[in-house]
């Protein structure tokens, strides 16, 4: 139920896609059902470069013969596809619960437009029941842990940090070499306040929160897909 509302989200994002176009590819299951129907339509002539936001989009994309390039080369684009953790009704995001919220963040950030896709499940109106990908260095990890906690205690938060590990037990590595910490807040009343705070922790690379990003969102439900922003 979830996958065919995904790829409704997903099919009707890649209708939107124009000649021409300079695309930010997103991360994920539902990204997936765009990068292929986005190359179901190049292979019928549509002519687009795209920008993957991971290492598994990347491979996802060749395959399907969608022409790549980088943001050293191209670095503005028209518009970036991407799924989401969470959305709520100001268009702010939970995204990295895949891993790929650095490459995702700075695609979208080259964006002139990006529009989120995904299933109902994941509008909501309040920010954080999914945990909270954050991206940080492997050196002083543990200094870094309790430099979040002091900022969490500070903004009147509480909530654990995990760090998230691979089924073997060892550290998840994000393609950029980092770990994730996933901060279980159950609640986010101000998105803004923590998502400006937690950079200027150093140590943290990025997090999750995407706020000012998305200016549209297509979200398929079992009654039809929902249309926001653009
Ligand atoms: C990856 C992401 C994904 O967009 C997010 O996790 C949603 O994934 P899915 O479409 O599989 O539910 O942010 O880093």
């Amino acid at each position: 139920m979830s996958d065919n509302l995904k790829r409704d989200a997903a099919e009707r994002a890649a209708a939107l896609v124009t000649d021409g176009m300079r695309l930010g590819l997103g991360t994920g299951s539902t990204a997936a059902y765009f990068v292929a129907a986005l190359g179901a339509r190049v292979r019928q002539g549509l002519s687009v470069v795209g920008v993957p936001t991971s290492e598994a989009t990347r491979e996802q994309a060749t395959r399907e013969g969608i022409p790549l390039t980088t943001l050293d080369e191209t670095p503005e684009l028209d518009l970036t596809i991407d799924g989401a953790d969470e959305l709520d009704d100001d268009l702010r995001l939970i995204k990295g619960g895949g891993g790929a919220l650095l490459r995702e963040k700075i695609v979208a950030s080259a964006s002139r437009r990006m529009i989120v896709i995904a299933d109902g499940s994941k509008r909501v109106s309040r920010l954080g029941r999914f945990p909270l990908p954050i991206e940080v260095v492997p050196f002083g990890l543990r200094a870094t842990q309790v430099a979040i906690e002091k900022l969490l205690e500070t903004l009147e938060m509480s909530g654990e940090l995990h760090l998230r590990r691979m089924a073997d037990g060892s550290p998840y590595i994000t393609d950029g070499g980092h770990f994730i910490l996933d901060a279980h807040l159950k609640r986010i009343e101000k998105p803004n306040v923590l998502a400006s705070t937690l950079n200027n922790i150093p140590g943290v690379v990025e997090h999750g929160l995407f706020i000012g990003l998305a200016t549209g969102a297509i979200v398929a439900t079992g009654h039809g897909l929902v249309e926001l922003g653009q």
